[in-house]
C-alpha cells in the first residue's frame, strides 16, 4: 500500500506519498481500506518530531480514518467485510490500509458522507468524553470552548448546545467568531482584544464558566481559574500555551472547583477510561445526534492524501473553520473545498 512518509521531520516537515508493507490485523482488529483520514494538531507536532507514537502503534501519522473494512480478525464479532466504518487510530491514519482494535471502530452515522466521516472520530472521543464524561456538563450550564473555531471547538460547540447549555467560545478573527455564532455559540470572545475572565461574565449575567474546555494550557491557567464559576471544572486537553504554570490552590480552593487533564492517544485500548470505552458511549449517546442532523461534521476543506504537507500548512497557517480532511486518491469523492 501507499502511506505518508515523513522524510524530514521539522515544520514544516517532508513528506512523501510511496509504498510501505501493509499492516496485519491482529485476532481482534480489523483492516480499514481508508477513504479519508484527517489533520490533528497532534500530526503538526509528530511530523515536527515532538509526539512519538505511543509503544504499540503504527509510526504512520493519522489518529482517525472512514473506508470500508476488507478483513477481519479471527476474534471480531460486530463488523463484517465491506461496512462502512468510521474509526479512533493510536496512528497509521495517513496510508491506504490500516489495521485498528475492533473496539475503536465505529459506524459511519446516517447522512454522514464517507470522505466528512474520516473527520469525526478525533474531535467525537475528544468532545464528549472531556464535556460529558469527565465535566458533566448538564442543562443550564455555562461552558467556555477556548479554540472555538478548530476541529475540537466546533463539535464542542455543537455537542454543548445539544446538552441545553449556554455557550461561551474565544478565537482569533472576526469571521470566525461569527462562523462559531451561527454554529449555536451564543457568546463569543476575540481573544486578541478582548480578556475572556471579564468578558465572559460580563456576557453571562454576572456568571463565570462551570466548564472550561481549555487547549491552552500554562498560558491561561490562571485565567481560567479566576473564570470558573463556583464548583467549576476546567479541562485541559492541550499545551499550546505551554506546560508549566503556578497553580493558586487557595483561588481553587475558593470555588471549590476542579482541574483535570486528559489525552485520547495515550489511553489503554481496553478497559476503564479506555478508547473502547469512549467509542462506546460516542456510539450510543453523540451518534443518534449526529444520525438527527444535531450535531455534524464541520469541514474546512478537503485535500488529496499525497498532498498532506498542504493541508499541514492550512492548519498551521491557522484560519481554518472546523476539521482539514484528507481524502485517499480513487477512494472516495473528489477533493472540494480549498
Ligand atoms: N488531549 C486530547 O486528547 C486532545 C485530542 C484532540 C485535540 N487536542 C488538542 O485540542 C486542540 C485543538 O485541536 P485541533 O486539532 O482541533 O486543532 P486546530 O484546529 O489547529 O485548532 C487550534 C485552535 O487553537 C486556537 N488558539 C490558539 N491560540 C489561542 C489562544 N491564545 N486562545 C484561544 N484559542 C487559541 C486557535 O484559534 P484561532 O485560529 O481562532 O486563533 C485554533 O482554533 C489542540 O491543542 C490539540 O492538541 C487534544
Amino acid at each position: 500500500m501507499k502511506a505518508i512518509v515523513v522524510e524530514r521531520p521539522g515544520s514544516p516537515a517532508e513528506f512523501t506519498w510511496t509504498e510501505v508493507p501493509d499492516p496485519e490485523p491482529a485476532a481482534d482488529e480489523v483492516l480499514i481500506d481508508v477513504a479519508a483520514t484527517a489533520v490533528n494538531r497532534a500530526d503538526l507536532l509528530q511530523a515536527a518530531g515532538h509526539y512519538p507514537p505511543p509503544p504499540g502503534a503504527s509510526p504512520i501519522l493519522g489518529l482517525e480514518c472512514a473506508g470500508t473494512i476488507a478483513q477481519v480478525g479471527a476474534d471480531v464479532t460486530g463488523w463484517a467485510v465491506g461496512d462502512q466504518v468510521c474509526a479512533l487510530l493510536a496512528g497509521g491514519g495517513y496510508a491506504e490500509r490500516v489495521a485498528v482494535p475492533a473496539g475503536q471502530v465505529l459506524p459511519v452515522p446516517a447522512g454522514v458522507d464517507l470522505v466528512h466521516a474520516g473527520g469525526l472520530p478525533e474531535v467525537a472521543c475528544t468532545v464528549w468524553s472531556n464535556l460529558v464524561l469527565t465535566a458533566g456538563l448538564r442543562a443550564g450550564q455555562t461552558v467556555l470552548i477556548h479554540g472555538g473555531g478548530s476541529g475540537i471547538g466546533t463539535m464542542a460547540i455543537q455537542v454543548a448546545k445539544a446538552r441545553g447549555a449556554t455557550v461561551a467560545v474565544t478565537a482569533s478573527r472576526a469571521e470566525t467568531l461569527d462562523r462559531c455564532r451561527e454554529l449555536g455559540a451564543d457568546i463569543v470572545i476575540d481573544y486578541r482584544a478582548d480578556d475572556f475572565v471579564t468578558a465572559l461574565p460580563a456576557a453571562n449575567g454576572g456568571r463565570g464558566a462551570d466548564v472550561i474546555l481549555d487547549v491552552i494550557g500554562a498560558k491561561y491557567l490562571t485565567r481560567n481559574i479566576a473564570t470558573l464559576a463556583d464548583g467549576g471544572r476546567l479541562v485541559i486537553i492541550g499545551m499550546q500555551g505551554g506546560t508549566t504554570a503556578e497553580l493558586d490552590i487557595n483561588a481553587l480552593m475558593r470555588r471549590r472547583a476542579g482541574v483535570i487533564g486528559t489525552t485520547l492517544r495515550s489511553r489503554p485500548g481496553t478497559g476503564p477510561g479506555s478508547k473502547a470505552e469512549i467509542v462506546a458511549h460516542v456510539r450510543a449517546e453523540l451518534w443518534p445526534l449526529v444520525s438527527a442532523g444535531a450535531v455534524r461534521p464541520v469541514i474546512d476543506s478537503v485535500v488529496d492524501l499525497p498532498d498532506a504537507a498542504r493541508a499541514h500548512r492550512r492548519v498551521a497557517d491557522g484560519g481554518h473553520f472546523g476539521k482539514v480532511v484528507l481524502r485517499v486518491p480513487d477512494a472516495g469523492a473528489p477533493a472540494a473545498g480549498n
